[in-house]
């Protein structure tokens, strides 16, 4: 049975990558910063599988700041696979806390590639990169050869990670692939991302519970695809040899203008009685025009994506709907 550790369990991808990969028959170890709230998270409904929980699926406790925890905990579980999705992942509280994202983001990465490389028997290394690395991109749509030029301190913890990553793998031959993901979203996302802010807000609106739905710049667009496309890429990026840089992505922008319409037309209201921008929620810089060429993935993985934006909107606004 291969092994697999995911950091950042709790997160929307890791409750999808530990579906997926239980469903491929692996034994599973998740980190968490604390184990206490695990049962309300969206990993907590596998405790219910008797035959999954604790005899295949195991929870950790354990920090990107602390390295002595993580290595120990690394060196008994035994890995063949490590997927590191912790992050400080929100670019507007990047700003805020750029030594925190730093220290998470940047750091954290660092010393699990440090771990790796002690390993007796090194893991396989998966780096969930991020589109931000290209922040002020020189060319769209971005592939894995366009120049980083992040816009916000998030961006550049991403940029120092996947450099480092590309590091370890040239000078220290450890198999470590980035993943250069762009906006993924699905009922599983953050409340704090604009779409799981609109898509409750559309539905609370609709049920009477909320007035109105302040957003920042609603002019902004990105390039959004569906979380269990993505997850499904970073195992197919972990089965591919020799290890290489992947894009994820859609091809595709909308605005967050877009997302606001299809969610309120999804509730049968009319956005424009609800929906204010506030310049207190608009972000110092902006990144323009991302977007990202998925050609290689789906060329050299055979990676395909398989929802469409206004879908994943749509799913994401009736299922706040239904609570
Ligand atoms: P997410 O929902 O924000 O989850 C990130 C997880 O990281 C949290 O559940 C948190 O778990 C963990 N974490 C935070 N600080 C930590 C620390 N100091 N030590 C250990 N764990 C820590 O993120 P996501 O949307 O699933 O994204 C997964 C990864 O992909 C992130 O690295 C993100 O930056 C990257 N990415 C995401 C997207 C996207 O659109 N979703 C696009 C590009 C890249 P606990 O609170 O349980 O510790
Ligand atoms: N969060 C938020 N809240 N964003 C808003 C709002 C608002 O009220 N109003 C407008 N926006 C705009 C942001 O300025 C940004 O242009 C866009 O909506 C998307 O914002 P987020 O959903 O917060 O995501 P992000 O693009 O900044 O970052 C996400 O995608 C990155 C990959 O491109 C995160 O998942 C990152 O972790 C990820 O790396």
């Amino acid at each position: 049975m291969p092994k697999a550790l995911i950091t950042g369990v709790t997160g929307q991808d890791g409750s999808y990558l530990t579906e997926l990969l239980l469903s491929k028959g692996y034994e599973v170890h998740g980190i968490t910063r604390s184990t206490e709230d695990l049962e309300r998270s969206w990993v907590g409904r596998l405790f219910q599988d008797s035959t999954t929980y604790k005899k295949r699926l195991f929870f950790h406790p354990g920090d990107l700041s602390d390295p002595a925890g993580l290595r120990a905990m690394i060196d008994k579980s035994k890995p063949d696979e490590i997927y590191h999705l912790a992050a400080q992942s929100h670019v507007g509280r990047s700003f805020e806390d750029p030594e925190g994202t730093c220290e998470v983001t940047a750091m954290g990465t660092l010393r699990l590639l440090e771990i790796v490389r002690a390993m007796s028997k090194p893991a396989k290394f998966f780096h969930a990169a991020s589109g931000e690395i290209f922040g002020d991109a020189q060319e769209s749509p971005q592939t894995v050869d366009t120049p980083m030029a992040p816009v916000n301190p998030y961006g550049c913890a991403k940029a120092f990670a996947t450099q480092m990553v590309q590091v370890y793998r040239r000078s220290f031959g450890i198999f470590a692939s980035n993943g250069i993901l762009y906006n993924h979203e699905s009922p599983r996302r953050g409340e704090n991302f604009v779409t799981k802010k609109i898509c409750r807000a559309a539905a609370a609106i609709k049920l009477g519970k909320q007035n109105e739905l302040l957003l920042g710049d609603t002019s902004a667009k990105r390039d959004w695809g569906h979380a269990k496309d993505y997850v499904r890429g970073m195992w197919l990026a972990l089965q591919h040899e020799p290890p290489e840089d992947f894009i994820f992505a859609t091809g595709e922008l909308h605005s967050v203008q877009d997302v606001v319409e299809i969610a309120f037309a999804s509730v049968e209201l009319d956005w424009k009685n609800y929906v204010k921008q506030d310049p207190k929620l608009f972000r110092p810089t902006e990144a323009q025009c991302l977007v990202g060429d998925p050609s290689k993935a789906e060329t050299v993985l055979g990676w395909k994506r398989e929802f469409q934006f206004a879908d994943i909107i749509r799913e994401m606004t009736l299922a706040e709907l239904e609570g």
